[in-house]
């Protein structure tokens, strides 16, 4: 019972979550990538399954397997992670739990490149899209609550909330990764909960705990009528 969003307080709701980093070609054999390990977005995405929701999970490469009953929509690169979010569309939810790669190499080489008299090849970056503000962006497919991550090692709250602003998400969950804080990695985390009205500090959970808590905060927002 509660499995397969077949029972709970967000029965007939679809969550998309996205999960993991994304991995951008430098040529055919290497790339670009970060250090998450999608523990905290396989555990939102399960615990919004066990609340009830029909789930979308779009990951980048992780050693964490989906949580049974989840659709998974495997990808590599922010540019598909991005188009597989919008194909998963309309949702009721998105939370954006990936750590996606700022930027991609420009022009990725078709083919190994070989070190040579030349030197170090020089990459040039291009920005990839920022998937949380355009899933965030008014539109007829907007999801009605839009839920973002924040890592920020001064000033948590303060740089959360601009953060909250500037993508247009309803929510921004916030954890200090100032070093000694262990964030990235560990297995448990302080967040501060940003909305338009409040901000408020959770305890020390573990991820599954915060995903669980997440869960019910989403599950009370759309129940709260
Ligand atoms: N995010 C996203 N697409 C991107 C970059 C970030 O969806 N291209 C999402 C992340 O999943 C997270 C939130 O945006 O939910 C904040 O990510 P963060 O890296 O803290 O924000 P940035 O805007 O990239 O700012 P910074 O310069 O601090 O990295
Ligand atoms: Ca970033």
């Amino acid at each position: 019972i509660g499995r397969f969003g077949t029972q709970g307080p967000l029965k007939g709701r679809h969550a998309l979550v996205t999960s993991g980093p994304t991995h951008e070609p430098i040529d055919p054999v290497r790339y670009i990538a970060n250090r998450s390990s999608g523990k905290q977005g396989h555990a939102i995405a399960a615990a919004l399954l066990q609340a009830g929701a029909r789930v979308t999970l779009v990951s980048g490469p992780t050693h964490e397997p989906a949580p049974a009953g989840v659709t998974l929509v495997p990808i590599e690169t922010a540019a598909e992670m991005m188009a597989a979010c919008q194909a998963a569309l309309p949702a009721d939810v998105a939370v954006c739990a990936a750590a996606v790669a700022d930027w991609r190499v420009a022009t990725p080489s078709g083919q190994k490149i070989k070190k040579g008299a030349g030197g170090p090849p020089a990459l040039a970056l291009a920005e990839n899209p920022d998937i949380l503000a355009t899933l965030s962006a008014v539109g007829p497919n907007r999801p009605a609550l839009v839920v973002g991550f924040a890592a920020e090692t001064e000033d948590v709250v303060a740089h959360a909330q601009a953060k909250r602003a500037r993508k247009g998400c309803d929510w921004i969950l916030a954890n200090d990764v100032s070093p000694g804080t262990q964030a990235f990695g560990g297995d448990s985390n302080i967040l501060h909960l940003i909305t338009a009205e409040a901000a408020s500090t959770w305890p020390r959970l573990s991820k599954p705990d915060i995903g669980t808590r997440l869960a019910g905060a989403i599950a009370a927002h759309f129940n709260k009528d």
